[in-house]
């Protein structure tokens, strides 16, 4: 409980609950330090599912990528895996765990990545997913958005000069810096943004999906 006075001198103890909160874990990559990865041109390389341009090796699944060496790939990707397992342990999470999809994106200027969450066709969905933030991430490029709205149901008042106003935010974008991986749950949806503070320096960044144990079909 905080100890509030009214303006009539009351004392006044309150307090409010963030009830059924989302999380997200943000750790510092031991081994940030350790990949230089060299830029590379402004390329538009995506599936066809995915609307907006840029660099990326979704699904990771091919064996020779054109901008970065499969042992540097595969190095990043135990790196992180074990990291992640270190960080499930701390929270008595499963260490139990197998990156099933782990791929780049790099985008320059005008590039980004639309709307979008990580849940799987059929609910076959990751056990928990993320990304490493490397070169050029710079703050806010990274939102995360809101899809429960059922605080829109209240009748509407202006809540940002509220203590509560963290409440109705709708978008988090985030200030999570380079070196850093924030693992999230599957379902929160979050876009990506690059304006001209990227024209001529690369951003770059790792995503991935764990799944649980080994899962039955690899994709
Ligand atoms: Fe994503």
């Amino acid at each position: 409980m905080q100890t509030f006075h009214s303006a009539s001198g009351k004392k006044i103890e309150v307090e409010d609950v963030a009830l059924f909160s989302t999380p997200i874990i943000v750790t510092k990559f031991n081994d940030h330090e350790k990949y230089e990865i060299e830029s590379f041109d402004k390329v538009d390389r995506r599936p066809e599912f995915w609307d907006s341009s840029v660099n990326t090796s979704f699904p990771g699944m091919e064996k020779d990528d054109p901008y970065i060496s499969q042992e540097t790939l595969d190095e990043i990707r135990n790196s992180i895996t074990e990291q992640v397992k270190d960080v499930f342990e701390i929270y008595n999470m499963p260490r139990d765990i197998v990156m099933y999809n782990f791929w780049y994106n790099a985008y320059y200027e005008g590039q980004g990545q639309e709307l979008h969450n990580h849940l799987g066709e059929d609910n076959h969905n990751p056990f928990w997913c993320g990304v490493y933030f490397a070169k050029n991430c710079f703050n806010s490029q990274f939102k995360f958005r809101r899809s429960d709205y059922s605080l829109r149901t209240q009748q509407p008042f202006d809540f940002h000069q509220t203590r509560l106003v963290e409440y109705y935010r709708d978008v988090w974008p985030s200030g999570i810096p380079d070196g850093y991986i924030c693992l999230f749950p599957p379902h929160l949806l979050h876009k990506v943004t690059v304006g001209k503070e990227n024209r001529d320096k690369m951003r770059l960044s790792f995503s991935f999906n764990i799944h649980l144990g080994v899962p039955k079909s690899p994709r």
